[in-house]
Parts: C-alpha cells; structure tokens; sequence
C-alpha cells in the first residue's frame, strides 16, 4: 500500500528555469509517498519523461570537479577489475563519464537531443532516445552481448522500473555488469535532504527498495560503493543471480542492516522525517527573515534542480534573495522557477562587496565551493545552508579547510 508522509505544497518543474521575470509556470502539488510492499519512496505525481528530457535540458554533469573526479576514478577501477570489451551508459549527457572509454567499444544512451548531440561530436555513437524495449532491439543488432552497463542520477528519474531492468536484464551479457548509483535515501533521511524529492526524481532509493525489484528479474547486487556525491549517494554493482562467480560483498549485507536498523522498512521512519522536514522550513525561514530585517544582502549560489523544491516549498523569493550565481550556461539571464530570482553568470570568486550572505543552493557541492571561495569566508562572507539543519557558515569554517 502506498501512503503520502510529506507535502512539499505547490511545486513548479524544478529545471524550468524562466526566460523572463514573472513567467507563469505551470504549478503541481509535490507530495511523497512510500510503499511498504516493495520499500520505494516516490514522488506522487508523475510528469511525462518527453515533458521533461527534451531538446533543452540544462543540467551538464561536467559543471562539477566533483563529478569529474568522481566519474575518472570509477571508470579506472572499471577497467582494470572487470576489464569490460563494451560498455554502454544509459543518461550519457555530456560525456563527463564515457569520455574515458574507447569511441570503438562504448555506447551512449541520451534522451535530451541538446546533450545527445554533445557525445556525439566527440565521435561516440549515441542513441538519442528512452531506455526501453525498442531501444534494446536495436542495440542488440550492434553490441549482442554487453558487458558493462553505467547509469549515474538516471534511474531514479525513471518511472517504470519494470521495463528499465528488464531491459538491463535483456541486454547484460552471462557475466556482465550493470552498475546504478544514485542519491541515497538513507542518506537523505539522516542529512534531512528534502529537495531530493522534485519532479525529475520520480524515485529515491535504498538498497532494500532496490532489492526487491531487482529480484523479479533475477537480478542480484553483489557490491555497493557509498559516495559523497549529491549528499550521499550509492553505487550499486548487479549481475544475474545465477552468475556465481561474483561473490555477494559484505558490504551490501552490512548496508541492508543499516537501512533496517534504522526503519526504513517501517512507514513510522517516513513521519518522522516529515515531521524534520516542517521543522527545517520553519528555521530557514526565519534565518531569512533575521537577516533581511537587519537590511543585509543575500544572493544565491548555485540554481540546482534541488533548490527549487526548498525555495518554493519556504516561499523564498526575489524578496529575499538578490540573484543567483551559476556557472551553467544554460541557466545565465534566466529566472529559478517559481521563485523568479534572476540567475548572473559566475564569473569570478564571491567578494563580500557582493553580499554578507549567499544561500548555498548547491550545497551538495560544498567543500568544492568552500575551497574556491575561501577568502569571502576569511573576510566574513556567510553561506547559509539547510543541510544537515538550517544555518549560517562564517569565518570558524575557514579552519576546517
Ligand atoms: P545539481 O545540484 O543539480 O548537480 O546542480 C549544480 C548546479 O550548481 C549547476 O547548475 C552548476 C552550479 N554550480 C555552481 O554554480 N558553482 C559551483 O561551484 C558548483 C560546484 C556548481
């Protein structure tokens, strides 16, 4: 049965980021729900993936080192522990991760033609189109046996699962791999990550969700890596059941313990994150409204995806926030949906002429943006977060860096 535990109220499309001031959106109610027969947590209304993944999509996986970092590594332990002969990347968007593998022997999978187009150009063969059965046809005909498979933040944003893995369990070869990673909602739920949930994440997963629809199709995790990306996300490794070669890590089973331990089987834990996530709001808010009562500035740094649902669901506007710094060309001269705050190009490190406080939107990339702007902090600039726990970052974190 599938109940709601968290209304984050009326939402636009987190990344229909506006050409103009004042530009109507189209508004739905974002609430989340959990299912306790097979564990998932998932966002109630479902937008059309065509709506969404289209010829403009803004995100560009190459605008963080830490990605960067994050995708070279990975795919030299995929190269020298599973020596794959091909490998295909479902979300391949601008190539940050297959960049590191022969053009001959790897495949792209894109839906969005802006960033379809992108790998192409490198010289990679790229589909631009949906995961799914017809796509798979056609792929067999190239690669009939695929021995890696790669889909970072792709998934989850997936809604039918069902085709999704049985498409990946069509396609993997005997002893093939296919390794998922996505945000964590274990994670999420310990960090109090609420803008997790927004219309392109249809999905966020723990293990034992995963677990249970991997089974249907005779799917198995045998490792898991936890990363810190996007506030902590994991890194799945499957096979088919029936492939003994590759032994079950303890890891996964010690994961699974963690995820139980802490209740994420039971629909008491998803009240009483919700009942965080009203607490949070309540804090952030007054943050804002302390510091605009004292007549300080305050920008914002980083129009993420994520900060569209902590925006609109605070009601946090233009009033509050001057503008917006971004380094995604996309965005530059746009608006941050529903909250209609002006997004400048980032073009050099944050002064404390600019503003005494910035609002840290993609506070998943924090030490990033702490370690290049550390002489604003030095000099007194303020970040304020909500991540554990709505708050102000000064001068005391320079030690820490
Ligand atoms: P994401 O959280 O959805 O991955 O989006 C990250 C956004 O933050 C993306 O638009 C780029 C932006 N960004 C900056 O503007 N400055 C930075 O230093 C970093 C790391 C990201």
């Amino acid at each position: 049965m599938k109940k709601i535990f968290l209304n984050l109220g009326l939402q636009p499309m987190a990344n229909n980021f506006a050409i103009k001031s004042k530009n109507k959106q189209k508004f739905y109610n974002l609430k989340i729900k959990f299912d306790n027969k097979n564990y998932l947590t998932s966002i109630s209304k479902i937008i059309p993936s065509k709506n969404i993944y289209n010829s403009h999509y803004p995100y560009l996986s190459s605008m963080s080192k830490t990605m960067q970092v994050s995708f070279k590594n990975l795919a030299k332990k995929i190269k020298n522990k599973y020596k794959p002969k091909n490998i295909i990347e479902i979300g391949s968007n601008d190539g940050s991760f297959i960049k590191y593998f022969n053009k001959k022997n790897a495949l792209c999978v894109e839906p969005c033609s802006n960033l379809a187009k992108l790998t192409r150009n490198k010289g990679y063969k790229t589909f631009n189109n949906f995961w799914d059965y017809s796509l798979i046809k056609k792929i067999k005909k190239i690669i009939p046996n695929v021995d890696f498979i790669y889909s970072a933040n792709t998934i989850s944003h997936i809604n039918n699962l069902n085709t999704t893995f049985d498409c990946i369990k069509k396609i993997l070869s005997k002893n093939g791999v296919a390794v998922i990673e996505d945000p964590s909602l274990l994670e999420s739920f310990k960090k109090n990550i609420y803008d997790q949930f927004y219309n392109e994440h249809v999905y966020v997963f723990s293990l034992i969700s995963l677990k249970k629809i991997l089974t249907k199709y005779n799917l198995e995790i045998f490792d898991i890596d936890r990363l810190s990306t996007h506030g902590g996300s994991l890194r799945y490794y499957i096979k088919h059941n029936k492939n003994n070669k590759l032994k079950i890590n303890k890891k996964v089973f010690i994961q699974e313990k963690k995820e139980i331990k802490f209740g994420l089987n039971k629909f008491k834990t998803y009240i009483k994150f919700a009942e965080r996530v009203y607490d949070s709001k309540k804090k952030l808010v007054d943050i804002f409204n302390k510091i605009k009562k004292n007549k300080k500035r305050i920008i914002g740094y980083g129009a993420t995806a994520k900060s569209a649902t902590v925006l609109n669901f605070c009601k946090i506007n233009n009033k509050h926030i001057d503008y917006f710094l971004d380094t995604t060309p996309y965005k530059i001269n746009k608006y941050t949906p529903g909250s209609n705050i002006l997004i400048k190009k980032y073009e050099r490190k944050l002064s404390t002429e600019d503003c005494e406080y910035a609002f840290l939107g993609a506070w998943n990339f924090k030490k990033e943006i702490f370690l290049k702007e550390k002489d604003f902090l030095r000099k007194g600039g303020k970040f304020i977060t909500h991540v554990p726990f709505p708050g102000i970052i000064g001068k005391k974190f320079k030690n820490k860096l």
